[in-house]
């Protein structure tokens, strides 16, 4: 980082004292200003101790690391932008961070060269007018959209001379990805409640009928108690996998312990839903060869991973329908067992595969819902993947159909059987 004038260098002290008022003001929003707050003060803290004890002690000195420097490359680390201006906005000192976000940013050149935010610009005059910090938002477009939040507080002049000017710093929050989030959240809570009130309104409406106009319709009443029975099912059906992915996820980072035999779990699953497959027309097979095939996993979770996968193979692909296990020799990250389920049915256009385990994202919308799909069982997959360490890969070839693989880290040896060895 290129030095400040002197003037304008950022002593411990004054910094520490600073970031501390400004994590105070921050009230807990910045975990950045926090963390800074403690070092900082300590450095502070020393600087005040040296200089009441006389100063410039060489022994002192000598044990003493260079707290300007140390200021300066704490500032460095800051992954978030940090700016320090003067009180006609011009630039005194600029993290590495706030130079990547603002590639015109200059020292000693104006702050509005770089930043052009009226709201900042005018946050800064507030500041240096009322000495009370704020916080107001800085949005960018190109190249990507982004959003920060700006906190704007006026530092005292480093060497804490009485009427001195202060200078301003600015402290950008990168809120872009918590936006994103709560964007996914809304997005989450329409989708379910979308869901699950296309079938409830189905139920209300045969209730109306059979209350009304059908009442004395016995056979009616068959047809339509047997439609209801299915929207019921499937609102069932949606609750029953939104409450395991929430499971799964309050569980993601707890790695299972127990070592279970893939192979016998796709065998389960192929014999489990050799009747949907004969059912569609499809052939069903499975290859595992030189089993078995350890893995760390908690077997009912893999259990739905397979009857997903083989699930939508004879529902959405079709013909016939492979399960193979297969050992990866992967130097990067460890011996691995390969599941693959592979269809040749119409397969799945590239635009949607990187959004298929987005919960609620279906290719064709009306063929899932009609089949009683709810579109969060690729959902499921992923996170209990993620529970695993392990990964999913979906290719797709349209009219060649699809093959989803899923590679889990190979169990290590059982330790009884190490001790044995
Ligand atoms: N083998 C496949 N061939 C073609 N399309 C597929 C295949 N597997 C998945 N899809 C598409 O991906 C979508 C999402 O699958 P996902 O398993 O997440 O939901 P779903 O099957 O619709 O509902 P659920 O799994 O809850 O029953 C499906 O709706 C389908 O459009
Ligand atoms: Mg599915």
């Amino acid at each position: 980082m290129p030095h400040a004038p002197r003037s304008a260098v950022w002593t411990a002290a004054a910094v520490s004292g600073s970031i501390l008022a400004l994590a105070g003001w921050a009230s807990g929003a910045s975990t950045l200003a926090m963390t800074l707050a403690l070092p900082l003060a300590v450095l502070g803290g020393r600087a005040l101790a040296g200089r009441s004890q006389g100063g410039d002690r060489p022994a002192a000195d000598a044990a003493e690391p260079d707290r300007p420097a140390i200021a300066e490359a704490l500032l460095a680390n800051i992954p978030d932008p940090v700016i320090l201006v003067d009180r006609r906005a011009v630039v005194i000192e600029a993290n590495s961070a706030a130079r990547a976000l603002l590639p015109n940013l200059k020292l000693r050149h104006p702050l509005s060269f770089a930043l052009r935010a009226p709201d900042v610009l005018d946050g800064i005059e507030e500041v240096l007018r009322t000495g009370a910090s704020l916080k107001t938002l800085y949005a960018t477009r190109v190249p990507t959209e982004r959003a920060f939040e700006v906190q704007i507080g006026a530092l005292p002049m480093p060497d804490g001379r009485p009427g001195g000017q202060p200078n301003v710093m600015l402290f950008l929050r990168d809120l872009t990805s918590a936006r994103r989030l709560e964007a996914m959240r809304v997005d989450f809570v329409a989708n379910a409640s979308h869901e699950l009130r296309t079938p409830l309104a189905s139920l209300l409406g045969f209730i109306e009928t059979l209350q009304g106009p059908a009442r004395n319709d016995g056979l009616a009443r068959e047809r339509f108690l047997a439609i209801m029975r299915t929207q019921a099912l499937r609102m069932t059906r949606l609750i029953d996998d939104l409450l395991s992915l929430s499971r799964i996820e309050l569980r993601e980072h707890v790695a299972p312990t127990a070592t279970v035999d893939l192979a016998s779990i796709a065998r389960q699953m192929v014999d489990a839903q050799a009747p949907l497959a004969g059912e569609r027309g499809a052939a069903l097979a499975l290859e595992a060869p030189d089993g078995p095939y350890p893995v760390l996993g908690e077997r009912d979770e893999l259990l739905r991973v397979v009857e997903n996968l083989v699930e939508n193979a004879v529902k959405y692909g079709g013909g016939t329908v492979l399960v193979t296990l297969s050992r990866e020799p992967d130097a990067a990250r460890g011996p691995s067992i390969a599941l693959t389920v592979r269809d040749d049915g119409p397969g799945i256009p590239p635009e949607h595969i990187p959004r298929l385990t987005e919960r609620f994202y279906r290719v064709d919308v009306a063929s899932s819902r009609q089949q009683g799909g709810t579109g969060l069982g690729l959902a499921i997959v992923k996170h209990t993947l993620n529970r695993h360490r392990g990964r999913l890969a979906i290719e797709s070839e349209v009219g060649a159909g699809t093959t989803v693989r899923v590679i889990l880290p190979e169990a290590p040896a059982e330790p009884a059987a190490a001790a044995a060895q």
